[in-house]
């Protein structure tokens, strides 16, 4: 079973992916990481992030075993991968190695932007994961400030508005829910309502064909 997790608050670290996996004990993949990791080898190579060659070269040399590094997490990183993650060739070099994850049995839980439309079209469940920026701005100041950051609750809200509407504008898989996804608004949810209301869904479509 593949489940596909989307949306702008798809991932706020991949602690909803995290939790469904383990509670299906299926692998998890949180692809934001692999788009912050090919920002982070420009970035640490002082790479302009406009050159594409240079960015695509980086997506074909991603090392997995790198992608736990807790500065993959920053703001820094994540504002740059959205950056990196909107040229086409980038997403194309990264396409296979997501699809190879999904198919490992016994399962997985993708989590990112484009997992439900455009990596696993035919994934069993779909969820799209959504929360108002403001309640978004205030969870990741607080995990930015859990980590030793410095963070400013305005500028967190301005830096979500601004990668959110490029991430919905690209030209090259916008993020937008497929029309097969269940919306899932955890504005008023804490992490562990999160991860309920992400169960009920996929009981639900699980019961739904077994009735078939
Ligand atoms: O989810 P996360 O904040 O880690 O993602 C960082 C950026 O990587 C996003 O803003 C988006 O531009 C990009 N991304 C993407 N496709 C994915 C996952 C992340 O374009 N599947």
């Amino acid at each position: 079973m593949i489940i596909a997790i989307d949306g702008p608050a798809a991932s706020g670290k991949g602690t909803l992916g995290k939790r469904l996996a383990a509670h299906y004990h299926f692998r998890h993949l949180d692809t934001g990481v692999i788009y912050r990791a090919v920002a982070k080898a420009l970035l640490d190579a002082r790479i302009d992030l406009g050159d594409e060659a240079a960015a695509v070269a980086a997506a074909m040399e991603l090392d997995p075993e790198k992608f736990g590094d807790p500065v993959l997490k920053t703001q820094a990183v994540g504002d740059a991968a959205s950056v990196v993650s909107a040229y086409p060739k980038v997403r194309e070099a990264l396409v296979t190695f997501q699809r190879q994850f999904a198919a490992e049995p016994p399962g997985a839980v993708l989590d990112g932007r484009d997992i439900g439309t455009v990596i696993c079209p035919d994934a069993d469940v779909k969820i799209f994961v959504v929360a108002a920026p403001e309640v978004r701005a205030r969870r990741r100041t607080l995990e930015a400030k859990a980590r030793g950051e410095v963070a400013d609750e305005a500028l967190v809200l301005a830096d979500i508005l601004r990668r959110d509407d490029r991430d919905k504008n690209r030209a090259v898989a916008p993020l937008k829910p497929a029309p097969d996804a269940h919306l899932l608004d955890n504005s008023h949810l804490d992490i562990e309502g999160g991860v309920r209301a992400a169960i009920a869904i996929v009981e639900a479509v699980r019961a739904g064909r077994q009735r078939v």
